[in-house]
């Protein structure tokens, strides 16, 4: 029977019994953010089970196209390695909203398999939930179905729900016997891994609705939701035990192979063959359904399952953009049951074609540098900087780079590239800014700098650069670069970041977020254009923000009298090897190999602040690099200078010359006051200092007030008693652990003491089990030593219980350990409580994770005896 013909019968069969035939939903669930695609046939109808919504109808029927990648049911690593694992699969179900229970749930599907479909039913297997004896009850006395080839499992087995919430219930699946010759055993034995006994139908009574704490909410009226796979059933009716063998594959599995032209090995039923036909049936369905390949949620599940199938592709020998040519093959097979498909093929091909011709470019690097880090590998497990490294560079999703070397026996170190990423988002998050980033074109001229002596003047528009490209004009909510023939801005160099501000005439308003200069020296002011149209050639007022320049001067002005003071202090050896200054605060990093000590940086603060109060004009003049030299100008580091040079001098008898062409205060009183707010070391003989100046040094302080007074109030005290406040807690503190770690002492020599009553004759051997409380892994050893001593002769095993988690000891006397030995029974109960351990003949330690069986793994001590 064809897969076409099976689907159509399911239908028929259901709306025969009153059920309303629904079409296949959207692989977007609607309204739900719970889950990323239809995972199953039930969940168009989560509303109506959960009485949210009501229908005409309280019986329904469909064939619902699902996705089962990401999420709670994830089947993406299992397709290509298994007989019936699928991204996209087709679930036919039933569905009773109210209505019908568990028999006539039974029943149909008893009907539809064995006389419908004409299932031998000595090849059917059947399991219920382990405390669902009703459902077995009607197995047995009303279908006579025989009780041994009944299995009764647990939830994980037979507790079926959506997602984390959601509607769910007790099950029952119908298992199909594929026979003898396949390995595995029937449901709850322990082959029942094996291909031999496949479920094909699962039976769902749906009695909740799962809350988001967890709560089991019983539904107002029970429910029916079935599952059944179409391409498992077409296996079962087409005598194949593999799904790919199907006639719903046959076509595309033909016209993959056919696509390998140069290599005669690769047949229909090769696992990259099997890949790419699964993978073409969920992405040109997830493309019908709006999807589109993006770095993010569906978007990119789509993008992995396309990658994933390009790579296979090229394993097999494609050589070309291919994947897209299947979308015509899949819809030829499909478009009876789906006509969504015809309607939106051109669509599906001009997505997948643009996806695999972006991909491709690096697919070929990016296995060479897989490849590379395989040849150097010493274990089994690809680390995560080359796992994001292919991500980042080369556009592998990890379960790529993991489906690529699962093929050589290899896994791939997930947590490392997950910490990967997050450093990755840490540093997109700092550089938040720069993602309006334009790139700019250089113009090669020169925009004339005013921004020393005013904050305002007015100029032409000399260029306007609009996504990378120079444009004549932009259009209000455009980002854009405006160039300007001279400005007041200062473009970001010498480690002071660039100024914001606004370029505006009556008719326009442009916000200028930073401001770059372009290397033949036209600055570019980046932004975006609020309103008005803006043209090359028009001329615009281009104001700095005040008060963030004012910040940034006091800043850069306080930089200088840092990097003096540090000289001072600690000698001239200190060099400046880079330094940030905005408008929040400063940074300064320095040659230095030693740590700086606490009175050296109150003497650096304090030599800082004194400048400021000394209020001393700052000097500025241009004169020729060997001039500003020999008048004792530091140069900077790496930095280029021209002909003429901008020098600033600050404080009394020049305390500090630097050559800088920064923005600065012009009295060294306006820095206000400064405040180191950190110091450390950044890499070897490098050392940072951060720093605040004006208001911010002032809110600084303040809040560190604020904490003094919040310990002040908890310890009970005052601001000016808080430290020896503190300083007696931390003595009262010792002197109590002091104290409890002899009271430990004491009751842990007191328990081994109780203990010794305990011990029992086992055939002739003085044994002692007992679990221990109020003790830990190390008192244990103690006292087992103890009981040693005091019995003589003995074998001993104690156990401490900490929640799940279980420590013990073995112990046996000298004289004994020719015939037991501790560390041999040691191991035989930790296996019992889910861990393991070790040690010598006479003592052994170890622990496990499972607390209840620790009576029960004692006990078992004698019969080792
Ligand atoms: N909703 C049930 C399943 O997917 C029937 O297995």
């Amino acid at each position: 029977m064809k897969t076409a013909q099976i689907r159509q019968k399911f239908l028929d069969f259901y709306a025969s019994k009153g059920h309303t035939i629904e079409p296949s939903a959207s692989l977007i669930p609607h309204n739900d953010k719970t889950l990323l695609f239809v995972n199953a046939g039930m969940v168009p109808f989560k509303d109506v089970f959960s009485g949210v919504e009501k229908r005409s109808y309280s019986r329904a029927v469909s064939c619902q196209r699902c996705v089962r990648a990401g999420g709670k049911h994830n089947d993406l690593e299992n397709v290509g390695y298994t007989a019936r694992h699928h991204t996209f699969f087709e679930m036919l179900g039933n569905f009773s909203f109210g209505d019908y229970f568990k028999r006539e749930a039974i029943q149909y599907a008893w009907e539809f398999l064995t006389v419908e479909l004409g299932l031998p039913k000595e090849k059917l297997w059947v399991s219920v939930f382990e405390e669902d004896d009703e459902a077995e009850d009607i197995w047995v006395n009303e279908i006579g179905f025989p009780r041994n080839r009944i299995s009764r499992c647990g939830a994980k087995d037979n507790f079926w729900q959506m997602g984390d919430t959601g509607p769910c219930g007790p099950s029952s699946e119908i298992f199909y016997d594929h026979g003898e010759d396949i390995a595995g055993g029937p449901p709850g034995h322990a082959d029942e891994d094996g291909d031999r006994y496949i479920e094909i139908w699962n039976l769902v009574f749906t009695q909740y609705d799962k809350q988001e704490d967890g709560y089991l909410k019983p539904l107002d009226a029970p429910c029916v939701d079935t599952g059944m796979g179409l391409e498992r059933l077409a296996a079962v009716l087409q005598h194949k035990n593999n799904n790919y063998d199907t006639d719903g594959f046959k076509s595309l599995t033909k016209a993959i192979v056919e696509l390998t032209q140069e290599d005669s090995s690769i047949k229909q039923d090769n696992a990259s063959v099997r890949v790419i036909a699964d993978h073409i049936r969920s992405t040109a369905f997830m493309i019908v359904d709006g999807v589109i390949p993006s770095n993010e949620g569906r978007g990119y599940v789509l993008r992995r399952i396309i990658r994933r199938a390009i790579r296979h592709g090229h394993k097999i020998g494609i050589n070309k953009v291919f994947f897209y040519r299947l979308a015509p093959v899949l819809t030829l097979e499909l478009k009876d049951a789906y006509p969504e498909l015809k309607k939106n093929l051109a669509n599906v091909e001009k997505v997948l074609k643009r996806e695999e011709q972006r991909f491709v470019q690096t697919l070929n690097q990016g296995m060479g540098v897989l490849a590379e880090a395989i040849a150097k590998l010493k274990g089994h497990e690809i680390d995560g900087k080359t796992v994001f490294k292919l991500y980042d560079t080369y556009g592998f999703p990890a379960d790529l780079t993991a489906d690529a070397a699962r093929e050589q026996d290899l896994t791939i170190d997930m947590t490392g590239f997950e910490i990967e990423m997050t450093k990755q988002r840490e540093r997109a998050r700092q550089a938040g800014d720069f993602k309006t980033l334009q790139k700019g074109v250089d113009i090669g001229e020169q925009t004339q700098f005013l921004g020393y002596e005013q904050l305002e003047n007015s100029s032409e528009v000399i260029a306007l650069i609009k996504a990378g490209e120079l444009v004549q004009q932009i259009e209000a909510g455009e980002q854009a670069i405006v160039v300007l023939a001279s400005s007041s801005f200062y473009a970001e160099s010498g480690g002071q970041v660039g100024d914001c501000g606004t370029l505006s005439n009556p008719a326009t308003l442009f916000t200028v977020t930073r401001t770059q200069k372009q290397k033949t020296g036209a600055f570019e002011h980046h932004g975006v254009l609020n309103n008005g149209i803006l043209k090359v050639g028009v001329v615009l007022v281009a104001a700095v923000d005040k008060k963030s320049r004012k910040r940034i001067a006091r800043n850069h002005s306080a930089t200088h009298l840092l990097h003096a003071a540090l000289r001072t202090v600690l000698g001239e050896t200190v060099t400046q090897k880079g330094s940030l200054v905005d408008s929040e605060k400063l940074r300064f990093d320095f040659t230095r190999d030693e740590v700086i000590t606490k009175s050296d940086l109150e003497k650096i603060e304090g030599m800082v602040n004194r400048k400021i109060l000394g209020n001393t004009k700052v000097h500025t003049a241009v004169s020729d690099i060997d001039t500003a030299k020999k008048n004792g100008a530091m140069a900077l580091f790496g930095e280029k200078y021209g002909d003429k040079v901008r020098v600033l001098t600050m404080g009394k008898d020049d305390f500090s010359v630097e050559l800088c062409g920064g923005t600065h205060v012009k009295q060294l009183g306006d820095i206000g006051l400064f405040r180191i707010t950190s110091e450390g070391g950044v890499s070897a003989g490098i050392r940072r200092i951060e720093a605040v100046t004006g208001y911010s040094a002032y809110q600084f302080d303040n809040q560190t007030q604020d904490h003094l007074h919040q310990i002040a109030q908890m310890t009970k005290s005052s601001s000016t008693q808080v430290v020896q406040k503190v300083a007696q807690l931390l003595d009262h503190q010792k002197t109590l652990e002091k104290q409890l770690a002899s009271f430990q002492k004491q009751f842990a020599s007191n328990q081994g003491d109780d203990l010794v009553s305990q011990v029992q004759n086992v055939n002739g051997v003085p044994v002692l089990t007992s679990v221990v409380s109020g003790v830990n892994g190390k008192d244990l050893r103690d006292i087992a030593d103890k009981l040693k001593d005091k019995l003589g002769t003995a074998v001993i095993v104690l156990a401490a219980v900490s929640g799940e988690k279980v420590s013990l000891v073995a112990g046996v006397t000298k004289d004994l350990t020719d015939t037991y030995q501790a560390g041999k029974i040691l191991n035989h109960v930790a296996q019992q409580v889910g861990g393991k351990g070790g040690g010598r003949p006479d003592m052994a330690q170890g622990g496990g994770t499972d607390s209840s069986k620790i009576d029960q793994a004692l006990a078992s001590v004698r019969s080792l005896i």
